[in-house]
């Protein structure tokens, strides 16, 4: 039974989640220590490990290096810190005291506060119902008079992993176009920095990692995680020492950013989730899959709508006539949701121009957007909208009036990346500017979608005149979480995509407040498997854009078939990106079946779970299957990447399925028992040669 209990007579605290077991306590000097993360224990059980935790001791070491709960800095703590502070004197180190706590059903916060100086600290615990993931974050708040506090480092939570001979880490790395490359690698010794400087969560990493100890397999072994919900800058440093411990400690912030607490001040930190799995490395996924559907995602009951995109089709040459044309060939296709991008406002005839003047630019579209919108509607269409609220082009009437509204430092160059600034959405006039402008386009025009992106990171991030212009880095990304928050509020039929460049911020924190992301700019099929494969490490399906495009690839120039861009596509939320107008017929009828195949799939892609049966780096072929929740269907995918010679057709063993039941394949018709296809595995019958795929239907029978 999940519960949090407080033992007086240790001073700990048992947070027990539906599966597993998490326990801290008080040093003799008042400070949160670690004591145990993992299988469930009882509160009698937890006695053993209490009992155990003196680590070795030496006059080099902190007795408690490397268990601190969020190791601050201070004292004869020498692990990465976790809290760094600069009191208003100039004393940088912290000493805790104790002062007590709150549980609320599920929910723990530990209060402390400096011995000496006004700083408290709140150790914030919540565990939402049904999982066992501990979200966890750090309140600091200066109850003083004197002068600001210098907060160096406010990381929300360090989590400690326990002992094993050894250590490996799973993350994702890439680049624009070549998102959530996943890498599985030793954890080295000493400090490793995962992160982001840019201001969003980036291309280039993502704020998660999995340990386990180097035995752990997709379908076994004891796997530990932790994911950060933020989209502005951060960082996650591993520490693992020649004593065997291992330590993740994360949050929001960077090096050389330090921003004060003035008297009366707070801070909260984004949540900083763990979660501890046995059954390898598709548990872990599937448990941060439910997680996100069920308390992170806002409507996470809902099918989305298959998407029509128009980017790759016309780019900026946006215009009512071509938009029209490529609705009424989607809507004939059975799309439910037309897009339409980047082109449609001020003087947006390229990337140079435009930019920050949303308003709809009257050569493209004479009588404005409502004619177009009535369109797509009386198509039977939801009509959105491609947005970049965060920027502003030099050229663009916006910036001729407001040159002060962009991060900048005085003497300093305004670097310009793909020839446009940053806003600074922590002003609140800007901010203002911003949700104003947004609700009147949704309002007034009737956008049930919008496309909100973000096309570069952050530079020169100054705010002259401002009393911190240190808080920009945080203040920038909460104010772009409430536009959202309020927008749909006052539009509750609003949803929203998130885009940055591509899969540039994609995270919890985002998630929490719109329905899907877009997970790249690629959207070659050979590539996105791959991209697809790190993205579903963490994320769902059900959040998950994925666009079939032209041939051939717009990024990449290579050829594959219309069916294996299908079918890779199909495995997130569907959409199709490429122009349509001009397909031949035999696509567009191919593209019609695919279509109604993956409306009929839908809810057990987008709300089932999934299992990664071989993943897309093996020997020419890789599938993956989702189960319904119910466990009535399931659906396997299999791409057969490139045909090799020695490659002969092998059975591939399914997964999550019941070895009592058997299961009709609802396309031939054949009956297998599950026994067989979790033991023995299935033929998938795949045509030859390369890019070859195959959508395989399941019926519990
Ligand atoms: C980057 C996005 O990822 C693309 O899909 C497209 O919306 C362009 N921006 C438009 O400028």
């Amino acid at each position: 039974m999940a519960e949090i209990v407080f033992d007086d007579s240790t001073r700990s605290w048992l947070i027990r989640t539906a599966a597993t077991s998490y326990a801290l306590r008080l040093t003799d000097d008042d400070a949160p220590s670690h004591v145990y993360w993992g299988p469930a224990l009882t509160a009698d059980q937890l006695a053993d490990v209490l009992n155990r935790t003196e680590e070795r001791w030496d006059s080099f070491n902190d007795p408690n290096e490397g268990l601190d709960e969020l190791a601050a800095d201070g004292g004869t703590r020498y692990w990465t810190p976790a809290l760094q502070v600069r009191f208003a004197d100039g004393t940088r180190a912290l000493e805790w005291r104790y002062l007590g706590h709150d549980i609320d059903g599920m929910s723990l916060r530990v209060h402390f506060r400096d011995r000496h100086y006004p700083l408290r600290i709140t150790l914030g615990y919540h565990v939402p119902a049904g999982t066992d993931v501990i979200e966890r974050w750090t309140e600091l708040a200066h109850d003083g008079t004197d002068g600001p506090i210098e907060i160096i480092r406010a990381d929300s939570a360090t989590w400690v992993a326990p002992i094993r001979p050894d250590y490996r880490i799973s993350h994702v790395t890439g680049g624009w176009a070549a998102e959530s490359q996943l890498l599985r690698e030793p954890v080295p010794h000493g400090e490793t920095t995962f992160g982001s400087r840019r201001g969003i969560t980036s291309h280039h990493a993502n704020p998660w990692v999995m340990l386990d100890d180097g035995e752990a397999t997709e379908r076994h072994g004891e796997v530990y995680s932790a994911a950060l919900a933020w989209s502005g800058s951060w960082r996650i440093t591993t520490t693992r020492s020649s004593t065997g411990r291992l330590t993740v400690t994360g949050g929001f912030g960077q090096d050389g950013v330090v921003p004060r607490l003035a008297p009366g001040d707070t801070l909260t930190t984004p949540v900083f989730a763990g979660l501890y799995t046995d059954g390898g490395f598709g548990a872990a996924s599937r448990a941060w899959h439910a997680y996100t559907l069920d308390h992170v995602l806002p409507h996470p009951g809902e099918l989305r709508p298959v998407l029509y995109n128009s980017w790759e089709a016309t780019g900026f040459d946006v215009t009512e006539a071509g938009q029209r044309a490529l609705a009424e060939m989607a809507a004939a296709l059975g799309v439910e949701l037309f897009v339409m991008d980047d082109g449609w406002f001020g003087a947006r005839s390229g990337d140079h121009a435009g930019l920050g003047d949303w308003q709809v630019n009257r050569d493209k579209f004479p009588g404005g957007l409502e004619p177009l919108v009535r369109e797509v509607h009386r198509l039977g269409m939801k009509f959105g909208l491609w947005v970049e609220p965060e920027m502003v082009n030099p050229d663009s009437d916006l910036y001729r009036a407001h040159p002060d509204w962009v991060l900048h430092h005085p003497h300093r160059t305004r670097s310009e990346l793909r020839r446009q600034l940053v806003l600074n959405f922590a002003r609140p006039d800007v901010a203002e500017w911003a949700f104003g402008t947004l609700d009147s386009l949704v309002g007034e025009h009737g956008i049930d979608f919008l496309k909100w992106d973000m096309n570069r990171p952050f530079s020169e991030a100054g705010w002259p005149g401002a009393v911190d212009p240190d808080t920009l880095w945080v203040e920038h990304t909460r104010s772009v979480y409430a536009i959202m928050d309020r927008l749909r509020a006052r539009h509750p039929g609003l949803r929203i995509e998130a885009c940055s460049g591509g899969g540039g911020r994609i995270d919890l924190g985002v998630l929490a407040r719109t329905d899907q992301v877009w997970t790249s700019d690629n959207t070659d099929a050979l590539d996105r498997l791959v991209i697809q494969h790190g993205y579903g490490q963490v994320y769902p399906a059900r959040a998950m854009s994925a666009w079939v495009t032209d041939d051939p690839n717009f990024v990449t120039r290579r050829s594959t078939p219309l069916r294996f861009r299908f079918h890779v596509a199909m495995a997130g939320v569907l959409g199709i990106g490429g122009d349509i107008v001009k397909w031949p017929e035999e696509d567009l009828v191919h593209a019609r079946e695919q279509i109604a195949l993956y409306k009929d799939i839908r809810p057990i892609v987008q709300h089932g779970r999934l299992h990664r049966l071989v993943p897309p780096a093996t020997d020419g072929l890789s599938a993956l299957q989702y189960v319904a929740a119910d466990g009535g269907r399931a659906v396997v995918f299999v791409f057969r990447q490139a045909a090799h010679f020695h490659t002969r057709e092998r059975p591939l063993r399914l997964d999550g399925l019941d070895p009592a039941a058997r299961y009709r394949d609802e396309d031939t018709g054949k009956v297998w028992h599950g026994a067989s296809l979790l033991a023995h595995g299935l033929f998938p019958g795949l045509p030859d040669g390369d890019f070859a795929s195959a959508v395989i239907r399941l019926t519990k029978v």
